[in-house]
């Protein structure tokens, strides 16, 4: 695992968010209250990018498309795909996946992210 410095930390205002690109692997880096935290950039559903997302409930990034949820600390799903309605027909092909995360810190002012 090497560090990455994407960005400085005053560059993402707390619950805000920017996508990067860190040679083949794009990600979104969010600055929840309690910290810097980093996810893979496509939704587990059907690649939407996360980067035009919402943060929700200040520790949910919820997906542009089918609107899953999922938790920003842990990448685990908190809600599934479910709109627009029938979407969820799609489930036995396209199941539940949690995004990869990755490590991420603040060193000397500089967001450090672990590929
Ligand atoms: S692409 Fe994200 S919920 Fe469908």
């Amino acid at each position: 695992m090497t560090k990455h410095n994407v960005c400085d930390e005053s560059d993402i205002p707390v619950g805000d968010k920017k996508p990067f690109k860190l040679g083949d692997t794009k990600l979104v880096v969010y600055h929840l209250q309690d910290g810097f935290y980093a996810t893979q950039h496509s939704c587990t559903h059907l690649f939407a990018p996360l980067g035009k997302g919402k943060i929700v409930e200040d520790c949910q990034i919820q997906c542009p498309f089918h609107r899953a949820r999922f938790d920003i600390r842990s990448g685990d799903v908190v809600e599934w795909a479910n709109f627009p309605p029938g979407v969820q027909l799609l489930n036995g092909l396209r199941g539940e996946k949690s995004l990869k995360t990755y490590p991420v810190s603040v060193e000397n002012g500089k967001v450090m992210v672990e590929l």
